[in-house]
């Protein structure tokens, strides 16, 4: 299978291939799912969430981000890898979008950007990066940065007006050359309108079976997320059972004297700690000849 690059997004749509993405936030996480064949990662701000334990996306910086986008690159080398810009990181000024881009892909070696919504800073921003030479994913319905103003984590583009709003956002993301446009929480029957629409590629997480990829967030898909099960993601194994009880066994075996066994112990001659210990002895003893 050829590598997936930021081409490979118009000629999967282009031949009817659906794309797969996953999210991943650290080394062990990159690993499983390039080694599972996923075709692209991001590294998404939902590390807030998933990782670090806040409320909401709100919070997370620019340096969460680099770090968790480096451990990503260096645990997923063949894989392309996409990192969110976090809240705040280009909304007060243009020059703070592209130098933040530019650490995402610098310092963290990511292969793209992801930004949330069709605001004007947005689309400057993202006119700015593609210039550049940036590959641009958008990410439009439920945008979770603004989920302040949307008044919760709530479906989007249910009534006409928000309807052709978010196809005019995403008109206008295509017009600039973005390579993808996720499609969060939206009616089925919209982003199949928006699929059609655009000719860069569209990936749903909750937006039906009509977008031309699907992306998932690695520990929805892990069971990994505790009791929070959100309607639009399926769990493909109960991980965190699996690995509750992983560690379980450990405690139980640690307790028992069972763990570590002889496979896990290295051994040296007793005479070498004999003449150790009589070193020490010596030292202790004042005689720092040790004889
Ligand atoms: O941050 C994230 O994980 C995302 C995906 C849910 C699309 O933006």
């Amino acid at each position: 299978m050829s590598k997936f690059t930021a081409v490979s997004f118009a000629r999967y749509k282009a031949s009817g291939t659906r794309i797969v993405m996953c999210t991943a936030y650290d080394v062990a996480q990159a690993r499983i799912a390039q080694a599972a064949g996923i075709d692209c990662i991001l590294v998404g701000d939902s590390l807030g969430n998933t990782t670090l334990g806040l409320g909401s996306t709100v919070p997370v910086d620019v340096d969460d981000m680099v770090r968790a986008t480096a451990a990503v690159s260096r645990g997923a080398q063949e894989s392309f890898i996409v990192a969110d810009l976090p809240f705040m990181s280009y909304q007060a000024s243009f020059t703070d979008g592209m130098y933040n881009a530019a650490r995402l892909l610098k310092e963290g070696g990511a292969a793209a950007v992801k930004l949330e919504g069709a605001s004007k800073a947005a689309l400057t921003l993202t006119e700015g990066l593609v210039e550049a030479g940036v590959p641009v994913i958008g990410h439009l319905g439920l945008t979770p940065q603004s989920v302040n103003a949307l008044g919760g984590y709530r479906v989007q583009g249910k009534d006409e007006e928000a309807a052709a709003e978010l196809l005019a956002g995403a008109l206008a993301l295509d017009g600039i050359g973005v390579v993808a446009i996720v499609l969060e929480c939206i009616p089925a029957e919209l982003a199949h309108a928006v699929t059609a629409a655009v000719d860069c590629a569209t990936i749903g997480i909750g937006a039906g079976r009509d977008c031309d990829g699907e992306i998932q967030v690695f520990h929805d898909l892990c069971g990994l997320g505790g009791d929070f099960r959100p309607r639009h993601t399926r769990r493909f194994t109960e991980g965190g059972q699996a690995l509750t009880a992983a560690l379980a066994a450990y405690a139980a075996a640690v307790r028992s004297g069972e763990f570590p066994g002889e496979e896990q112990t290295v051994h040296v001659d007793a005479a070498v700690v004999e003449r150790a210990q009589s070193f020490v002895d010596s030292v202790l003893e004042g005689d720092d000849t040790g004889a």
